[in-house]
């Protein structure tokens, strides 16, 4: 048996490839930031952030500094704007399915979620008209671009119809952008906060870009909101992590994010294409999205294959798959399967698909 037949194969997590983390660039901008700007990094800063990185940032979105706040990862930004703009007991949308940590920060937060079923080109806007006039949300969190967990984007028409509606009944969108970057194919999209910067706020992070681990993500919002959201991060932390944000600065500084970039997208269109092609190889019974970039394929299985037997199942053929329930707020996912693909070689996609192939075929027969 070959090595890769022997091994438990892991479609759960959506991390980057560790391969592409620039190890070597990275030792070297720890060390010329902290050269240049140690005693800034190293002391107690305010909590909204190291100011060179939120200047860059800034004048890529047209905004002012002050408009944008850094933090520990964007998830941890998404609780802090969870407590800023939803009381307890107020209703938020997500997308239906929608990431899972997400829904569960919400939840925390006292909030009730509601999810909006996504189609292949966003979520379904009769239902979200109905659902804005039964539930009156105070939110509406989306991912637009290569969504997390089935690799959607939403399409001009729909963006049109979100910010048109949300317009009319007065209340916030936060859209999730981590995944924008990375297309490997086809024409960017303008932002929802391009065609309504006063009711959207951004949220985007250097964990998909750069690295996790260095935990630096960041917000674009109106000043009032980004003011408060700073406030509770200060009660929470005082400064963030500023090494993790000086790195990011200087990496960009030195020109070198945008070649990161396309290094990354060179990864992972083959493993994006392996994934679609093993799929229809595999398992033309099923269903899938087609996306160009991100991280994520979305799975349909064939109707009577219950995600969740198959993810028992799949155990005993070395694949572990993530809990679809947790995607979403309905608790059901009972025919999906989130399938992510950039942490895999191409090899070991095609040997995950063989696997859950014959996992769907053995249940199928059942
Ligand atoms: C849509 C989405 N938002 C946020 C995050 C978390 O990002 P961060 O590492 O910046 O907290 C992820 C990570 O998978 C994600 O998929």
């Amino acid at each position: 048996m070959s090595d890769i037949e022997q091994t438990t194969i892991k479609l759960t997590r959506g991390v980057p490839a560790t391969e592409a983390f620039p190890i070597e660039e990275i030792i070297a901008c720890s060390a010329t930031v902290l050269r240049d700007h140690g005693k800034t990094l190293l002391q107690y800063q305010p909590a909204i952030g190291f100011l060179p990185l939120r200047e860059i940032i800034a004048s890529q979105a047209g905004v002012t500094p002050e408009q944008v706040v850094l933090s520990n990862g964007s998830i941890q930004l998404a609780a802090f704007l969870a407590e800023v703009l939803l009381p307890p007991g107020e209703a938020a949308f997500v997308e239906e399915p929608s990431y899972d940590r997400t829904i569960t920060t919400l939840r925390r937060a006292g909030v009730k979620v509601v999810g909006i079923p996504l189609e292949d080109d966003g979520i379904d806007i009769t239902f979200l008209e109905e659902a804005v006039k039964e539930h009156h949300p105070r939110l509406l969190y989306l991912i637009p671009d290569f969504q997390n967990p089935t690799g959607v984007t939403t399409s001009l028409a729909k963006r049109e119809a979100i910010v048109s509606l949300v317009k009319e009944h007065d209340f916030m969108v936060v859209e999730d952008l981590p995944y924008r970057r990375l297309r490997y194919q086809g024409s960017d999209l303008p932002t929802l906060r391009e065609l309504d910067a006063k009711r959207v706020i951004q949220l985007s992070s250097f964990s998909k870009l750069l690295s996790p681990g260095i935990r630096v993500g960041w917000m674009v919002a109106p000043v009032s909101i980004a003011k408060q959201v700073m406030q509770i991060a200060t009660d929470t932390y005082i400064t963030p992590n500023m090494l993790g944000q000086g790195l990011a600065y200087e990496f960009i500084h030195e020109g070198r994010l945008e070649a990161n970039i396309e290094q990354l997208h060179a990864l992972y269109a083959p493993r994006l294409a392996a994934m679609l092609n093993a799929l229809s190889q595999c398992l033309p019974q099923a269903s899938w999205t087609k996306p160009e970039g991100g991280f994520f394929v979305g799975l349909t299985l064939p109707a009577g294959v219950n995600s969740a037997r198959v993810a028992e199942k799949a155990k005993e053929e070395k694949l572990a798959l993530s809990n679809s329930a947790g995607f979403f707020a309905n608790g059901d996912g009972s025919r999906f399967i989130r399938l992510p693909f950039c942490a895999l070689r191409e090899e070991e996609i095609e040997e995950a698909i063989k696997r859950l192939a014959r996992v769907v075929q053995a249940i199928n027969q059942q």
